[in-house]
């Protein structure tokens, strides 16, 4: 697979914070907007606002993330299914990713349609499926500093480095 020289890493990796950091910051935004509606907001008004930051921010950056991801892992020595901590970040990113664009944010849209007449039981989802999903997004952000676990695989042609060494070269 094509390595990346240290510039191109460095403007990736970017790229993958920028986007995953602010994937989090939007889902924490929508928490707020649930928990507002709860507290006594007015739902015609903070659905919509909810609605927009939904389709215009957080369905697209889950698709960025899973993206710039992938490539991340592909592109630099770390590999997609080499160590553990990056493979366990593909699952995770992978499943929010298809519930964000199949579930939360079609439920998001409606809620903004329908306003002040959503159920009660549904406010909550709205509450609960952003304050779970943030939730997994600090893990995978915590999964990215730590690194731990080691390689899913002892040895391979990069020669068997010990798990849970420090990044492998060219950062
Ligand atoms: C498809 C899913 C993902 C994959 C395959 C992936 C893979 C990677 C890889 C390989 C790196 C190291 C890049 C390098 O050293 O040049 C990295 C760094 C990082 N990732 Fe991800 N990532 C994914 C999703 C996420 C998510 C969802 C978050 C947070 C919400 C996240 C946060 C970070 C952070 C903060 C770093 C920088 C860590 C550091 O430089 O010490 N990633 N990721």
């Amino acid at each position: 697979m094509t390595r990346l020289a240290p510039p191109a890493r460095k403007a990736l990796l970017t790229l993958h914070v920028v986007s995953s950091v602010g994937w989090l910051g939007a889902d924490l935004v929508l928490l707020t907007l649930g928990v507002a509606v709860l507290r006594g907001a007015d739902p015609d008004t903070v659905y919509p606002v909810a609605a927009l930051v939904a389709t215009l921010l957080f369905a697209p950056l889950g698709v960025l993330v899973w993206v710039i991801g992938v490539t991340s892992a592909l592109l630099t020595p770390w590999g997609l299914l080499r160590h553990r901590w990056v493979a366990v970040k593909l699952v995770l990113t992978t499943v929010l990713a298809t519930l964000v664009l199949l579930l939360l944010t079609p439920r998001l849209r409606h809620a903004g349609a329908v306003g002040a007449a959503l159920p009660h039981a549904e406010r909550i989802d709205l509450v609960v499926a952003p304050a779970v999903s943030s939730t997994l997004m600090l893990v995978a952000t915590v999964l990215s500093t730590y690194k731990p676990w080691g390689r899913l695989r002892r040895a391979d042609r990069t020669g068997g480095r010990r798990p849970g060494a420090a990044a492998p070269a060219g950062r």
